[in-house]
Parts: C-alpha cells; structure tokens; sequence
C-alpha cells in the first residue's frame, strides 16, 4: 500500500529535507520534452550514497543514473526521487525496472506523472515487486519546479511565457519602431534566462522586421540547449536575410508558403486574423515542445493574450517615460471595464535600475 510521508523517515534526515536537495540537482538541467527530475539513494539510516540529475533528453535518467553511482550500495537502499520512476521504454529502459533489480527497499516520490505513459503504473510497478512505494512529499515545491511540463502533460499544450520590455508608463516602442534597450543590462540577462527555460521562443513578422532578433540564450558560460525560434508570418515577407533563418526557425503562415524561405520548415495553420494562433499553440504541444516564451511585438502578445493562450506575463519595466505615443505593451479593445483581463501578479522585484512583475493567469483547462 502507498502511505503518506512521516514525520521522520530517517534518523538523520527528514524525507521533506532530501526531496528538497533532490529537487536542487536538478538546477542548470534542461531535458524536456521529459521532465526535470532528481534522485538520490539513500542506506537506510539515511546516509546519502549517490544522487543524480536527469540532465537532458536522451541521458540517462536521475534514478539510473544515482543506481549505477551507488552500485552493490543500492541493495536495500531508500530511493528519493522528485518524480514517479517512468514504466515505459523510451529512449532508456523504464526505471521501475533499474529500482527492482538493483534490490531497493523503499522508494520515497514526490509527485505522481501524469504522463499518460505513467500515471501511477510506476508506482503499481515498484509495490507489485514489494518496494515499499511513499508518495506526495513536497508535492508542490516538485511541481514548481518543472510547471511547464506538468502544465503541458496535462493540457497537451506548452506552457506560454509572455514577456515584453515597457517604458516605465508601459509602452513596447517607439512609434518609429526603435525600442531596443529600453531597460538595463540586469533585465535583458533576465530575458536570456526565460529563453534558456524554453523549448520555442515565437515573434510576429513585424518583430523580425523590425528588429531582426538572434532569439538565442547569451548567458556567459551556457552550455544549455538553444529555444527553437517561431515565426508567426502574415500578409508580409519575412526577409530572406532575417538572423533568424540561419537557427532553423519553424514558420507559421496563413496558408501557401512564404517566398524564399527555402528549406525553412513551414506549417500552415490559416485562421481569421492571420495565423490561427490556438492551432500554432496546439501544434507545438503536439511536437514536444514544453515551454513556449513569446517575445513579439504588441499585436502577437495581444493575439494571444485574446485567445488565452497565455499562462505567465514577464514585464519588464525600464527607466523611461515613453509619454503617450508609442506602441502599447499589447494591443487589443479598451472601451470598458469589462475588456480588461485579470490576472494574478505573483511577483514584483527591483532587476538592476527596472522593475520585474510576473503575473500568472488562471485559466479553464
Ligand atoms: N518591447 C518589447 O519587448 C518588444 C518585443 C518585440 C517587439 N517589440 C517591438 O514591437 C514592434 C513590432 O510590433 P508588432 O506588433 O508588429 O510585432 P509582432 O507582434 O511580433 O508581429 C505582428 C505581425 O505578425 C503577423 N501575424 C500573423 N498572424 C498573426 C496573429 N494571429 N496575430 C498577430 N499577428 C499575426 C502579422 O504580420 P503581417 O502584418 O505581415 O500580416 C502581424 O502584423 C517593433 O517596434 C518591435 O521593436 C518590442
């Protein structure tokens, strides 16, 4: 039987204390499409043996990995493991299998996958081998620190990042269209590191036409994956020789190809307003794309926004006064009240000399 976490699993260490160093390894680590997960073995007086990241997709898992480390030491052993241990062959053999063989006693998890693959056959997997199996400790700390790939396992859809840089009274632009450095160096770095978080970072044509963006993570000493760049085309061409073309971008159009793009992956998803962005979302979702950052312009940000595709807003606000005629920071109908949309801001920092608000929207799943 799966029982709940007790107080004290351990002599030396409480199970809440080890999910948490769990949950730790797993920081600089980006393997989605799979998720980021922890692991460490434990003897039974709760002296650490091995731990081990599940460090990108295609190496080996946290669990297999802490196994290997911990050798004859794993017999007998507690396992603490931020996620259920996978049942199914994908690029490594299931871990339920690694954990029964290599003899472990106790498997301490803290959240169930709700990955159709998994959702608790992990867990029926171990206890049918008579491990005993604890689950749902720091369940919510594991969650946050991979909430895109719960959001997107559950949704089929990735979790949607919506950041723009204002002007201090919350203008995306100049009107002539030059907005470039309009906060510090603290807050672009911030900007580099949502990307670093992300699978896809989507622009409209009228940011690659204006600002022809790289879109890739500058961070010193970066070693992670690259985001895969989106272009979100309409009625105008995008440049052929727009940065973006040589990172392999995927382009959405709003039905026949865009001109000279040759070799450039190109799906069609047509809809009212130009690209059905719902579709484009959707698509993504379905191409293991787990976490999605939008840096376009006002009218890709108000679009989707709209269309309520979008989970989290990053703003960052610099030190300047745009005074009323630039661009705003999305566009869409303020004629009432009621137009307004609500959301839930959950954090308000000082980034260098700018302001840092993030805000979360709860949606209908
Ligand atoms: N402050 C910031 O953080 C920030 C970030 C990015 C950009 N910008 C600024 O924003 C300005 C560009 O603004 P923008 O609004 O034109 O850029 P955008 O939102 O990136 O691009 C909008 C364009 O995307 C195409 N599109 C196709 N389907 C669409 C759909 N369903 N919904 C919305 N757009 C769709 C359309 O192109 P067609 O017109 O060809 O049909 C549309 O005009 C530039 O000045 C840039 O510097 C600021």
């Amino acid at each position: 039987m799966t029982r709940r976490v007790e107080d004290n699993l351990f002599p030396a260490h409480r199970a809440d204390e080890v999910m948490r160093r769990a949950i730790g390894l797993t920081e600089g680590t980006m393997p989605h499409p799979n998720p980021r997960v922890g692991a460490i073995v434990l003897t039974p007086d709760g002296e650490v043996v091995a731990e081990r990241a599940h460090i990108r997709a295609g190496s080996a898992h946290a669990e297999a990995a802490a196994l290997a480390d911990a050798g004859s030491a794993a017999k007998g052993s507690t396992v603490v493991v931020t996620l259920e241990p996978c049942a199914h062959h994908g690029k490594t053999p299931p871990c339920t299998t690694a954990l029964i063989d290599a003899g472990v006693a106790r498997v301490i998890v803290g959240t169930l996958d709700p990955d159709s693959r998994v959702a608790g056959n992990g867990i029926a997997l171990l206890e049918d081998a008579g491990i005993e199996v604890v689950t749902g400790v720091e369940e919510d700390a594991v969650r946050a620190n991979d909430l895109a790939y719960y959001h997107h396992r559950t949704t089929g859809r990735p979790f949607v990042t919506l950041k723009t840089a204002l002007t201090l009274d919350g203008q995306a632009a100049a009107a002539d269209h030059t907005s470039r450095w309009v906060t510090g160096p603290e807050a672009r770095e911030d900007g580099h590191r949502l990307r670093a978080e992300s699978d896809a970072v989507i622009v409209g044509a009228g940011t690659v036409i204006s600002d022809n963006p790289r879109l890739d993570v500058r961070i010193d000493g970066y070693e992670g994956p690259q985001p895969r760049p989106v272009i979100v085309a309409g009625r105008r061409p995008i440049p052929a020789d727009a940065a973006l073309l040589s990172r392999n971008p995927l382009v959405f159009t709003t039905g026949s190809d865009q001109p000279g793009l040759g070799g450039v992956e190109q799906v069609a998803a047509p809809g009212p307003d130009g690209v059905d962005l719902t579709a484009a979302i959707e698509y993504l979702g379905k191409n293991g794309v787990v976490a999605v950052l939008i840096e376009g312009g006002p009218t890709i940000g108000g679009a989707a926004l709209r269309a309520g595709l979008v989970d989290r807003i990053v703003f960052h606000y610099g030190s300047k006064l745009g005074m009323g005629t630039g661009l705003p920071a999305v566009t869409g109908v303020f004629q009432t009240i009621t137009d307004a949309q609500t959301v839930t801001i959950e954090d308000v920092a000082m980034i260098g000399s700018d302001i840092r608000v993030e805000a979360k929207i709860e949606r209908e799943t």
